[in-house]
């Protein structure tokens, strides 16, 4: 039965298409005197200042997506700030002149970061059991509530193993502010490098990222505490996922919260007022009555199987896991004539595939309905073309029914469901369909994530926002690919919609262009200096000066 909010999903949906001759709505300028603050903060809370990872977890790149048999490590203090710090910490500050931003290790459209982490530990030995909002400017936690020693007793029984819960949120004016009706996707999006970042990093310490993908937005507020807190004006976080991350070999992890617990964190008074974050907030009503039809309600716990399908051999990465997730920047040019090859082309689109067990996928949100549409350009031993990338072997033929008749489908390897479509230089088309950005011509290649629209929202329009997820995590799997082979990625969220579905002969809305993403040899900005993470938190933390940090406008 067609989901009754199926009509609004389309109609955001089309309306919020670049077009050649019209960008979706925004402000169309900076209105930079209303720029929202990049950080949230929770004022009036008790602040637990977060430890720096003194020694990164030893790991090869290819423990990301390979789990090793590490034991997993305790869920200390300590432990948990690490996976924070490499999963959404800050990486660096930039400046230019007298401007100065930070970067953090999640990318987000703009930069604006409307992502947000809040957790429910267990006790440590130097932190209480509690609900925790994580700013990662000043890498501590707020406390947003206590639980009590008998609520996290239930918790734990109830998962049958020991963990914590991270939620993801997203404040959708941060990203409105600039990309006005558009912004929605683009939250979704970064929501998706998010979780995927902290899939890929929890496997670091031997645990394992589970969604619990039974839960409605509702009970997400529940625990989150969201429904009692005191919002400003069109400054809500809005409820995005909730993960349990537990030991990776714990096995039948439960992904629902039964109702005596919802009812327990219904009951937990909440601490702390929101941060300010603009003078005039500014109502892109779209966006709310999207999110609104898009509420996801309490569903049916799913375990998702993709298959064990081994990874295509790959060439080693000098770097070590750790390091590949710190270095993640997106590349603003690229060496127009580098070349990259096709072994480690493949090797790249061989971590976007979902596999059982395997991070950062085995998070387990939902089916997979994106491809990959591949605009090859430069990769040394494959001709010049389009290609595609089966993410599911079982979509072929609803994916040769509804492509242009004329495509090839000529397989390119035994190891991967890769196929040619047709040859051709299609630097120029790549860019134009990217907003005419260079980057998109000049990489080594560039692609559209295609999803399989119709088929993933008629029925259920809450998986409108999961699409952008999953395109979001194969950007983040892209992005460590780039950097462990010496390369670099950049996401690209301003395409024009439908004249990428021309180009596979879709006029309907049975396939989706919902993310673009190019790779290449990155050519550095030399105008830029780079400065260290957390250079600012040095002499404050030692001063203790840190409840002094501005926090609002
Ligand atoms: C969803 C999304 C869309 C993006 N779209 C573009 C884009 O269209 N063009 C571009 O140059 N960069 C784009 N970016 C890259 C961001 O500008 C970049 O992530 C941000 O400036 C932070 O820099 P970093 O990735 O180096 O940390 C996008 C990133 C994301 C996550």
């Amino acid at each position: 039965m067609q989901d009754r909010f199926y009509p609004d999903v389309i109609h955001y949906h089309d309306r919020t298409k670049h077009h050649y001759h019209r960008y979706a709505r925004s402000a169309g300028r900076m209105d930079w005197k209303n720029q929202p603050v990049p950080f949230r903060f929770y004022e009036d809370t008790v602040r637990e200042p977060l430890p720096f990872l003194q020694t990164d977890p030893a790991a090869t790149h290819e423990e990301l997506y390979r789990r090793s048999n590490r034991s997993p490590a305790p869920f200390t203090r300590q432990n948990i700030a690490g996976l924070l710090e490499l999963s959404l910490g800050l990486s660096a500050w930039k400046s230019l002149g007298s401007s100065r931003w930070s970067l953090r290790m999640n990318p987000s459209s703009g930069n604006l970061h409307p992502t947000e982490a809040h957790l429910v530990v267990p006790a440590t030995e130097s932190l209480q059991s509690g609900l925790y909002h994580y700013n990662s400017l000043l890498h501590t936690l707020e406390r947003r509530a206590l639980v009590s020693p008998q609520l996290w007793e239930k918790i734990e029984s109830h998962f049958g193993t020991g963990g914590f819960l991270i939620g993801l949120s997203s404040i959708f004016w941060r990203e409105s502010w600039k990309y006005g009706e558009r912004a929605f996707r683009y939250c979704n999006h970064d929501a998706g490098h998010a979780l995927a970042g902290l899939s890929l990093a929890a496997g670091l310490w031997g645990w394992r990222f589970r969604c619990l993908n039974a839960l409605s937005d509702s009970e997400i507020e529940i625990i989150l505490g969201f429904d009692r807190t005191k919002w400003n004006r069109l400054e809500a976080e809005h409820p995005d996922l909730i993960g349990f991350v537990g030991s990776q070999h714990a096995t039948d992890i439960s992904r629902a919260v039964p109702e005596r617990v919802l009812q327990a964190f219904g009951n937990m008074s909440i601490d702390g007022r929101p941060n300010r974050l603009s003078r005039e907030p500014v109502d892109w009503k779209i966006i709310y009555d999207t999110a609104e039809a898009t509420r996801k309600p309490h569903t049916e716990e799913q375990r998702y199987s993709y298959g064990r399908q081994p990874f295509t051999g790959q060439p080693e990465s000098a770097l070590a896991a750790p390091a590949v997730i710190r270095r993640r920047r997106s590349a603003t040019a690229f060496d127009p004539d580098a070349e990259i090859d096709a072994g480690g082309f493949q090797a790249m689109l061989d971590k976007t595939l979902p596999r059982d067990g395997c991070p950062p996928f085995d998070a387990q949100v939902g089916e997979p309905f994106l491809h990959l549409l591949i605009f090859v350009h430069r990769v040394k031993g494959l001709e010049q073309g389009l290609y595609f990338l089966l993410r599911s072997p079982d979509k072929m033929q609803a994916v040769r029914d509804a492509f242009r008749s004329d495509f090839l489908w000529k397989p390119v390897s035994t190891a991967l469901p890769l196929y040619l479509l047709q040859t051709g230089d299609l630097r120029y088309e790549s860019t134009q369909v990217s907003c005419h950005q260079e980057i998109a011509g000049e990489s080594a290649f560039s692609l559209g994530m295609i999803a399989e629209f119709d088929a993933a929202v008629r029925l259920a329009a809450y998986r409108y926002r999961q699409l952008f997820w999953e395109a979001g995590m194969i950007g983040h799997v892209l992005y460590l690919e780039a950097e462990a082979q010496g390369f670099r990625g950049t996401g690209i969220g301003c395409y024009f919609d439908d004249p990428v579905h021309s180009l596979i002969g879709v006029a309907d809305h049975s396939w989706q262009s919902l993310y673009h993403f190019t790779v290449g040899r990155p050519v550095e900005d030399p105008r830029l200096t780079t400065l260290p993470a957390y250079h600012h938190l040095k002499d404050q933390r030692q001063s203790g000066k840190q409840q002094a940090q501005r926090t609002t406008l």
